[in-house]
């Protein structure tokens, strides 16, 4: 068999290998629709730009990478997807991506590499250290079963959330941030990567401002998706922030992205709060919900806990890798 690489000639190859390799590796996760994939192409977040390889075996292509490389911030670094299809694997393709990736990196001044795996299946973990990558975060995917919500539950949360949360007002939007409001999600959004456990990776806070808050917002919307986003404010500030977001195309599934809570405002359970008045707000508009999927580092014990409280059930095991260059 002949093993090679080469850039990307045909989107639509890119998207069969990505949903067939999803389907295999986490068939529970509903991938991507085709729309969606493709429309990143012309449509993408702000302040990153891609490129994307086939690997091919005897002129097959099997494989693909996709490489992100951050524009504003973290310059050291590129975020690698790194996929070959289940019936082709163990002989090579990884590998010939993976030294594309390297060249690739080494052509942008990129100094370490980071890609994802689950522990479902070994193959991932078993490449990831046979590359020298090391795991650099421990993550965990939990899933909110949207059809079997307890009310009761839920009341009894938002009861107990709201007594320590005595002056704060709650705004829920859909998509672009409103004016008021959009420099305090760039603000608190911008904290992510110093405030949530980044464990061993090399991360650092995103610079983030309103125009990138909306480009990212108008260029999700382009892509066929959408978020459903909630805050917590003190007068005319935001104090706490969270958002889900959804593929239109999947009526039944949903992303539980960003939480964050402002450190002046912690200890008044405004994470929960915020969360809980956000999961009313986009089941209300999206009744055919069934689950909502999240990701939180392992040792974020704060945010699993209110994670579990409302329901949420670990589903998998995740690491981050990071391979220096
Ligand atoms: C990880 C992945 C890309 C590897 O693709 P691949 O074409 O099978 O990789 P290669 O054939 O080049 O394997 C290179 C080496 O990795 C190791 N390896 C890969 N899969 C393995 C497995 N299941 N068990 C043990 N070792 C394994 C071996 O050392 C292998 O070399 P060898 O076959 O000569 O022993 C593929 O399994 C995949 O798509 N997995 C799901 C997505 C994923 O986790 N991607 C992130 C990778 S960081």
């Amino acid at each position: 068999m002949r093993v090679s690489a080469g850039p990307l000639q045909t989107p639509e190859i890119a998207y069969d290998i990505a949903a067939a390799t999803a389907h295999h590796d986490c068939p529970d996760i509903p991938f991507q629709s085709r729309e969606n994939y493709l429309k990143i192409l012309d449509n993408p977040p702000p302040a990153v730009t891609f490129e994307r390889h086939l690997g091919y075996l005897d002129g097959e292509p099997v494989g693909l990478l996709v490489l992100e490389f951050p524009q504003l911030d973290n310059l050291d670094v590129v975020w690698a997807e790194l996929l070959v299809l289940p019936g082709h694997r163990r002989q090579g393709v990884g590998r010939a991506l993976l030294d594309v990736a390297a060249e690739r990196a080494a052509a942008h001044n990129r100094k370490h590499i980071q890609a994802s795996t689950v522990d479902r299946h070994p193959d991932g973990r078993a490449f990831a250290e046979a590359a020298g990558a090391k795991p650099g975060l421990a993550e965990i995917r939990s899933r909110l079963d949207v059809t079997a919500l307890d009310p009761t539950l839920l009341a009894g949360l938002r009861a107990e959330a709201e007594k320590h949360a005595a002056g704060y007002t709650l705004r829920s939007w859909l998509g672009v941030p409103p004016d008021d409001l959009i420099d305090g999600v760039a603000y608190l959004e911008g904290r992510l990567n110093a405030d949530a456990p980044s464990g061993d990776l090399t991360l650092e806070p995103e610079k983030m401002d309103a125009a990138r808050i909306r480009d990212g917002e108008l260029a999700r919307q382009k892509r066929g998706r959408l978020s459903y986003q909630t805050g917590a404010l003190l007068g005319d500030r935001l104090a706490a922030w969270t958002w889900i977001n959804v593929d239109l195309g999947h009526p039944s599934h949903a992303w539980q992205s960003t939480t964050i809570v402002d450190p002046g405002h912690r200890g008044h359970r405004l994470g929960l709060l915020v969360k809980l008045e956000n999961l009313d707000f986009v089941h209300g508009h999206r009744p055919a919900l069934e689950a909502i999927d999240t990701f939180n580092a392992a040792e974020n014990t704060y945010m699993l806990k209110v994670n579990r409280a409302m329901g949420f059930r670990a589903v998998d095991d995740w690491i981050e890798w990071q391979k220096d260059l």
